[in-house]
């Protein structure tokens, strides 16, 4: 790694070394396109976002039970900066770990991760099983409608919503353009 600041390729490799199934490294591929859309959005720094949105489940597969935790040490192995390793440890506060989102992007992750896994469920409810003509407005009626993909947990998004200060209804709207780009890679092209 350059200078110690892990890039994409860093990244990528750094993941697919701990992340075999399929349906993870799509997720980490939505979650890094969504990160990436914001940090243009905030006028931040892109790669950065898009770094620690492509690796923030690194530990996941392998170590379900030890899910922002186990992460560290494995950062750590590879010389990975604090900041990058305390923003994916963040992603997971009340749930697997006590580190609160405080900057912006770690509010950001907090906010958009699970809401990916809502649009994504609710893309492949659609006729075209497509990201690329979903409405915000599909998804905020699959938010209401809690037996749908029950295991997005809705007051998470709700609390990173208020994090950020932005209504349900633009941040589905700023996670669906995000996840846009990729819609082949995570398989969400659909037929169209
Ligand atoms: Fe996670
Ligand atoms: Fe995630």
């Amino acid at each position: 790694m350059s200078d110690q600041i892990p890039d994409r390729n860093d990244a990528l490799e750094l993941l697919k070394k701990y992340n075999k199934k399929e349906g993870l490294i799509r997720h980490a591929l939505a979650v890094e396109s969504v990160m990436g859309h914001f940090a243009r959005k905030f006028g931040e720094d892109e790669e950065k976002w898009r770094v620690i949105g492509l690796v923030h489940d690194l530990d996941y597969e392998m170590y379900p039970e030890e899910h922002c935790k186990k992460c560290v040490e494995l950062f750590e192995e590879h010389h990975w900066p604090e900041e990058y390793i305390r923003a994916v440890v963040s992603h997971g506060w009340e749930i697997c770990s006590d580190v609160k989102p405080e900057s912006l992007l770690e509010k950001t992750l907090y906010a958009i991760d699970e809401l990916t896994g809502l649009v994504a469920s609710s893309a492949l409810m659609r006729p075209s099983k497509s990201i690329l003509d979903i409405k915000a407005k599909s998804v905020k009626k699959k938010f209401k409608t809690k037996s749908f993909a029950a295991g997005v947990d809705r007051e998470v998004i709700l609390k990173g919503a208020g994090f950020l200060d932005m209504e349900l209804s633009d941040l589905i709207t700023e996670v669906i353009a995000g996840m846009r780009p990729v819609a082949e890679e995570i398989g969400l092209k659909g037929n169209l």
